[in-house]
């Protein structure tokens, strides 16, 4: 039935406003207290054996929202009541911004993907840590903040550090877990920052910043980074995340590369400049994610995310060694039944398969021996 009423309407609207069209309406079901407490019933089932615990924190399953959805925090409870676990918010940035002109995001329908330059679009640290001070939870979940850096001419490469401590001071109070974002394509630099040597020094001040703030607990920290890192590089940002005694890795985020992915598009589309999501990306965030893995094991918390589907998708990514799975591309074609087929389907996994807990599945392909 969504299939039906994305080809017939969404396809037809210019995909931003499709995507604020479908955000109202998720914000609104959820201000109905009625609606609100039977989709939650329908859509968030608790499946008992999916229960997780990630850094520290207790969650009902594995699978949330990725960040880009919710930029300024204002539907988490519209889509925990779709069954998302957590709900990464954000980016949010130190200043507010508008984001890149124009039109910025692009439906790929035939690769099941999309490319964004969004540009980080939002409402800046201050006006989203104000909202998440005064919001009062209506359903419970975990809710992540992503961060990334202002892109304007006042916030220069070198002073990044600054703009994220920002955010982590004013943002870090109201985070379950916060993510230093370092690796969307569409703010110029940024992805220079996943540099060992730029990302040591960011790393530690948003820790100092967000225990300076977050006073009486200490906020777990995570890192998100790029499908298109070397190898190498992946390795160095996994020693990295050890030695500074990070909590967790998200991999991926959205990829620049384009050839090579079965693309079935438009030549125009896909010539178009941004991230790619989507079903195009799975092979490599899989990769990134397994790489990972082998690198640290159960010493940091990975998430996996990029190209995930359904709940095959997601119990591959566990079996690679994620202990959360995120999904943002796919919920634009599947619709708001996609989070429960998703855990209904690990759920399902996990009963026919040889392990007791879903914590026992984390990573075995990695450890099995070939
Ligand atoms: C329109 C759009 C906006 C996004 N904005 C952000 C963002 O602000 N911050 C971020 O860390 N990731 C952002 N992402 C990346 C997603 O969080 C995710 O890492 C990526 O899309 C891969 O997952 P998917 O294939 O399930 O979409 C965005 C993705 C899309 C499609």
């Amino acid at each position: 039935m969504y299939k039906l009423f994305f080809r017939l309407v969404f396809t037809r609207m210019d995909p931003e406003r499709a995507h604020h069209l479908a955000f109202r309406w998720i914000r609104g079901a959820a201000r109905v207290p009625v609606l609100r407490t039977f989709l939650a019933a329908a859509l968030a089932p608790r499946h008992k054996e999916l229960r997780t615990e990630a850094f520290g924190l207790r969650m009902h399953g594995p699978f949330g929202l990725a960040a880009g959805f919710d930029k300024n925090a204002v539907a988490i409870d519209g889509m925990a009541m779709l069954g998302f676990d957590h709900v990464e918010i954000g980016t949010v940035t130190g200043e507010a911004q508008p984001g890149n002109p124009g039109k910025r995001l692009f439906r790929l329908v035939n690769d099941r993907a999309l490319i964004n330059r969004m540009g980080f679009n939002n409402e800046g640290s201050l006006v989203v840590a104000a909202r998440l001070a005064s919001r009062t939870p209506l359903l419970r979940t975990v809710v992540g903040v992503n961060i990334g850096k202002t892109k304007t001419k006042t916030v220069r490469e070198e002073d990044a550090a600054g703009d994220y401590v920002k955010s982590a001071e004013r943002l870090a109070p109201y985070a379950d877990y916060l993510v230093v974002n370092v690796s969307s394509p569409n703010t110029p630099g940024l992805r220079n920052l996943q540099a060992a040597e730029s990302l040591r020094p960011l790393l530690s001040a948003v820790r100092e910043a967000a225990d300076r703030t977050a006073t009486g607990r200490r906020v777990p920290l995570l890192v998100k980074i790029a499908p298109d890192l070397a190898d190498e590089d992946v390795d160095a940002v996994a020693d990295l995340a050890v030695e500074l005694g990070l909590d967790g890795i998200i991999a991926t985020n959205t990829t620049i590369a384009r050839e090579g992915l079965g693309l079935a598009s438009a030549p125009a589309l896909v010539k178009e400049t941004g991230g790619l999501s989507g079903a195009p990306l799975k092979a490599r965030s899989l990769e990134v994610l397994r790489r990972l893995y082998a690198r640290v094991g159960d010493r940091i918390t990975l998430v996996g995310v990029g190209g995930v589907e359904d709940a095959e998708d997601a119990w591959q990514r566990i079996l690679a060694g994620a202990t959360l799975v995120q999904g943002y591309s796919a919920f634009v074609y599947q619709g708001p039944f996609w989070a429960r087929a998703v855990h209904k389907g690990l759920a399902a996994r996990l009963r026919t398969s040889p392990y007791a807990t879903l914590a026992d599945a984390v990573g075995a392909d990695v450890r099995k021996p070939v």
